[in-house]
Order: C-alpha cells, then structure tokens, then sequence
C-alpha cells in the first residue's frame, strides 16, 4: 500500500509529546531547509497525538511516516503495527517494546516492504544500531559490551567520587535530572537489560526477548566496596553483555569491576558506551550522551531522514543460539569477620572445595572484626555461588557475603 505522498513533502506524524517528542517536535522545523536539500522532500509535522489531544486514524491518513514516542507496551505496540498495516514507516525509542515484541514488529515490517528504524531505543544518540545493522553487518561478532544506562552510571561514578551512598548519590542524579521521579527500572537492572536483548538480537541474529536476559541492578553497592575495590586497582560500572558461549548465547546485566584499561572503563556520569568485539575488526568501543530530550530527539530525527531515503531493515533471525545463563566470571568477595585466627583459612578452604582461587587479598582490621576484601579467577558463576553459600553459613562471619563480578580481560 503506498501512502499519499504530496510532491515534494514528507508528512510526520507523531505519537507522544513528551522528553523527547516535544524535542522532535522543535527540531524537525529547524531542520527542514537542510533536510530538503539532502533528500529532496520537505519534512513537516503534520500533528501530535497526547493522552488528551489528537486522533489516531486522522493522523495516520495524513502521514507518510510515524513517530512513536509514547513509551510502555500499549497503545504502543497497536499503532505501530496499525501504522506498518497502512504501508507507513515507523520510527520509534521504545526499548520496552521492542525487547517485548520485537520478533513481531520486525516481521511486520519485512512482510510489508515498510522501515521500522529505533536508534534513539539504545544508547540515545550513540549510533550503535546502525553500526551492528549496517557497518559491521559484514563481521561475525564474537561478544558486545556496554554501558547502556545512563541513571547507573551517574549514580556509580558519584558514589566512586564522594564517597555517597546509592540512596545519595539517586537523589543527586534525580536533582540534576539523570533520573526518574521513579527510577526503579533503571537502578534494578532492567532498563539496560531491554537494551541488551536489542543489542543481542541484532548482534547475533538470533530472538532475544526481555525475560530471557538475567539481570541485577546496583541497589546493594556500598561505598566501601568502590574504596576498596579503588585499593585493589578496579573501578564499578553497571555492564549489558551478550556474548558467544561455547555454542549458544549469553545475555546479561550485573554490575562489574574492571582494570583501568578496559574500553568501558573510563566512561563516566551519564554517558554511555558500547563494545564491540569481533576477531576481524579487534574491537571497537562508542561512547556519548545515553538519554535526554534534544539528544534522543536527534537520533530518532537522523531514522526520520533515512526512511526518507532508501530502505532499510532488520532480517530474520538466520540463527537460533540456545541462551545460556551458566557462565564464567571472576569475582570481588567482600567478607565481614570475626578477627580470630584461621578465619582466611577456612575462607580459603570452602573456596578451594569449590574449585575457586584466589588471586588478590586485602585484609583490615577493626576492633574485635576484621574485613577480608578479595579477588578470585574467573569461575563457572554456579561454582562460586555453591561457595558462597557455603562461606555464608560460617560462624566467624558478621555480615552476609557480598559479591560483585570483575571483567579480567587486559585491554591494550
Ligand atoms: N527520555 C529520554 O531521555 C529517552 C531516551 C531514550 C529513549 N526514550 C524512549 O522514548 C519514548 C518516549 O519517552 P519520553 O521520556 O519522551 O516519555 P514521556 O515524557 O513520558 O512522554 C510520553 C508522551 O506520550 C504520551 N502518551 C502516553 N500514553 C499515551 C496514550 N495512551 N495515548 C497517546 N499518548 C500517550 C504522553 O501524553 P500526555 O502528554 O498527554 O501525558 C506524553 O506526551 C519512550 O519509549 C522512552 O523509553 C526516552
């Protein structure tokens, strides 16, 4: 079904005015004349859908492409498909929906000759889905990495710098606007972890939906873990990975230490940043601003002017990888202790039973107690949590064991 295009124009119509509708909204007038000269059509907003203005099927008659920046599942998910039906492109930030319904949205989009383009859903204006759409659309992609929530990483980066604690450092981001008034979803882990299906989807060609991403968010940090983990050499970043796993997929988000070389390891406050790795391109790591209203605006404005030009879209999923959720990882233990004699012995020795070791220790004592600060080598995650269920049942300990997975590769 081809929309009525009227020569020489390109009919916007867009659902939400929000964040970052109401940005949209600002910048695509501001960036008509330029838009004109590139693709020869001229973009204009033809009408806004809220909650309490605008009617959809009017909208969609007199649109040639749709916006979708209403966030959540539904109405969402019904007119994008509505708006595919049509024979509209859809251009849209939602990594809810995509994480959810993702499968059926892109083969919506196939079936019907239509674009369904998302860049603005991960990472804000960092281009990562293009990248893994198009740039490396040629590389065999071994593992991607990422920084993918901006909340987070404010968050851990205050509470590295001043010594805050979460609920602190939560109240500084929400004051200076890096989170929500309700910041659930980002703190607990699961608004990266949406990205990340998004990410692995397109990486690996294989489905991945919301609830088969394990994830963990950074609620539990304590201040001491970053100062300590600051003596052992390591920096805290919340981190999305999904990589190849002996034959199937592993897709997750936890918080994780990394030595200073590591790509991720200098991205700070609200950026975010992405890894890349693959055996033909070494590896190649994107940064900038995650989220934002101008910012977001912008990535889905670049979508809006290439479905003006020539096609593009996500494939099937040629590959069907098993999801894995056992993996290997090294680890940060933080024990509080009776100070007595032969309590790191014994430490030792349930980690030994379990095939851990060790590979850095830093002990302090205080008063009658004594904090036992270590690093073990990467381990089969369900090994080290045998371990520490064991070292949790131990008399001479004071407090429940806390441990945070460390990311061991060197990087050059
Ligand atoms: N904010 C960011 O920095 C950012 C970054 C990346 C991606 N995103 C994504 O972008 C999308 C929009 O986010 P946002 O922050 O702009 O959201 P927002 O500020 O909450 O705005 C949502 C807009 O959608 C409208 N809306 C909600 N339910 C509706 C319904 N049932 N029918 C019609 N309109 C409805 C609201 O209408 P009313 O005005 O009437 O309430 C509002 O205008 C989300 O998918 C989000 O995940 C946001």
């Amino acid at each position: 079904m081809t929309p009525p295009n009227p020569p020489g124009r390109f009919r916007v119509g867009l659902l939400g005015n929000g964040t970052v509708g109401s940005a949209l909204a600002a910048l695509l007038p501001e960036h008509a004349d330029r838009i004109e000269v590139r693709t020869g059509l001229r973009p204009e907003l033809t009408g806004i859908l809220t909650r309490s203005s605008g009617d959809f099927d009017d909208l969609l008659e007199r649109s040639d492409l749709i916006v979708e920046l209403i966030g959540g599942i539904e109405p969402a998910r019904e007119y994008v498909l509505r708006a595919m039906r049509a024979g509209r492109h859809v251009v849209t930030a939602n990594k809810q929906l995509l994480s959810q319904h993702g499968e059926e949205l892109w083969d919506t989009a196939r079936e019907l000759g239509v674009q369904l383009r998302f860049e603005g859903a991960v990472a804000g204006v960092v281009p990562v889905i293009r990248v893994l759409q198009e740039s490396l659309a040629g590389a065999t992609i071994d593992r991607v990495h990422g920084i993918v929530n901006g909340t987070t990483n404010f968050i851990l980066t205050e509470m590295a710098r001043t010594g805050a604690t979460f609920s602190e450092a939560l109240a500084e981001a929400q004051r200076l606007g890096f989170a929500e008034a309700d910041p659930a979803e980002d703190v607990d882990g699961r608004d990266a972890a949406a990205k990340m299906a998004i990410l692995a989807r397109l990486a690996f060609d294989t489905p991945v939906r919301l609830d088969q991403v394990r994830y963990e968010g950074i609620e539990h940090i304590k201040p001491d873990d970053l100062e300590y983990a600051r003596e052992l050499g390591l920096g805290l970043k919340l981190i999305g990975t999904a990589e190849r796993i002996g034959g199937g997929l592993s897709v997750r988000v936890h918080p994780a230490f990394l030595y200073p070389g590591h790509p991720l390891a200098s991205v700070s406050g609200p950026f975010n940043a992405v890894t890349v790795e693959s055996e033909a391109i070494t590896e190649i790591t994107m940064s900038g601003p995650g989220a934002g209203g101008p910012q977001t605006a912008s990535a889905v404005l670049g979508d809006v002017i290439s479905a003006m030009i020539p096609p593009a879209s996500t494939p099937e999923t040629t590959q069907a990888l098993k999801l894995v959720q056992d993996v290997v990882s090294a680890f940060y233990l933080h024990l509080e202790v009776a100070d007595e004699p032969g309590v790191l012995a014994q430490v030792a020795q349930l980690l030994a039973e379990q095939g851990v070791s060790v590979k850095s220790v830093v002990q302090k004592g205080m008063r009658d107690q004594a904090r036992l600060v270590m690093v073990v080598h990467p381990v089969l995650e369900s090994r080290f949590s045998g371990a520490m269920k064991l070292i949790a049942d131990l008399a001479v300990l004071r407090a429940p064991p806390r441990a945070i997975r460390v990311l061991e590769e060197e990087f050059g």
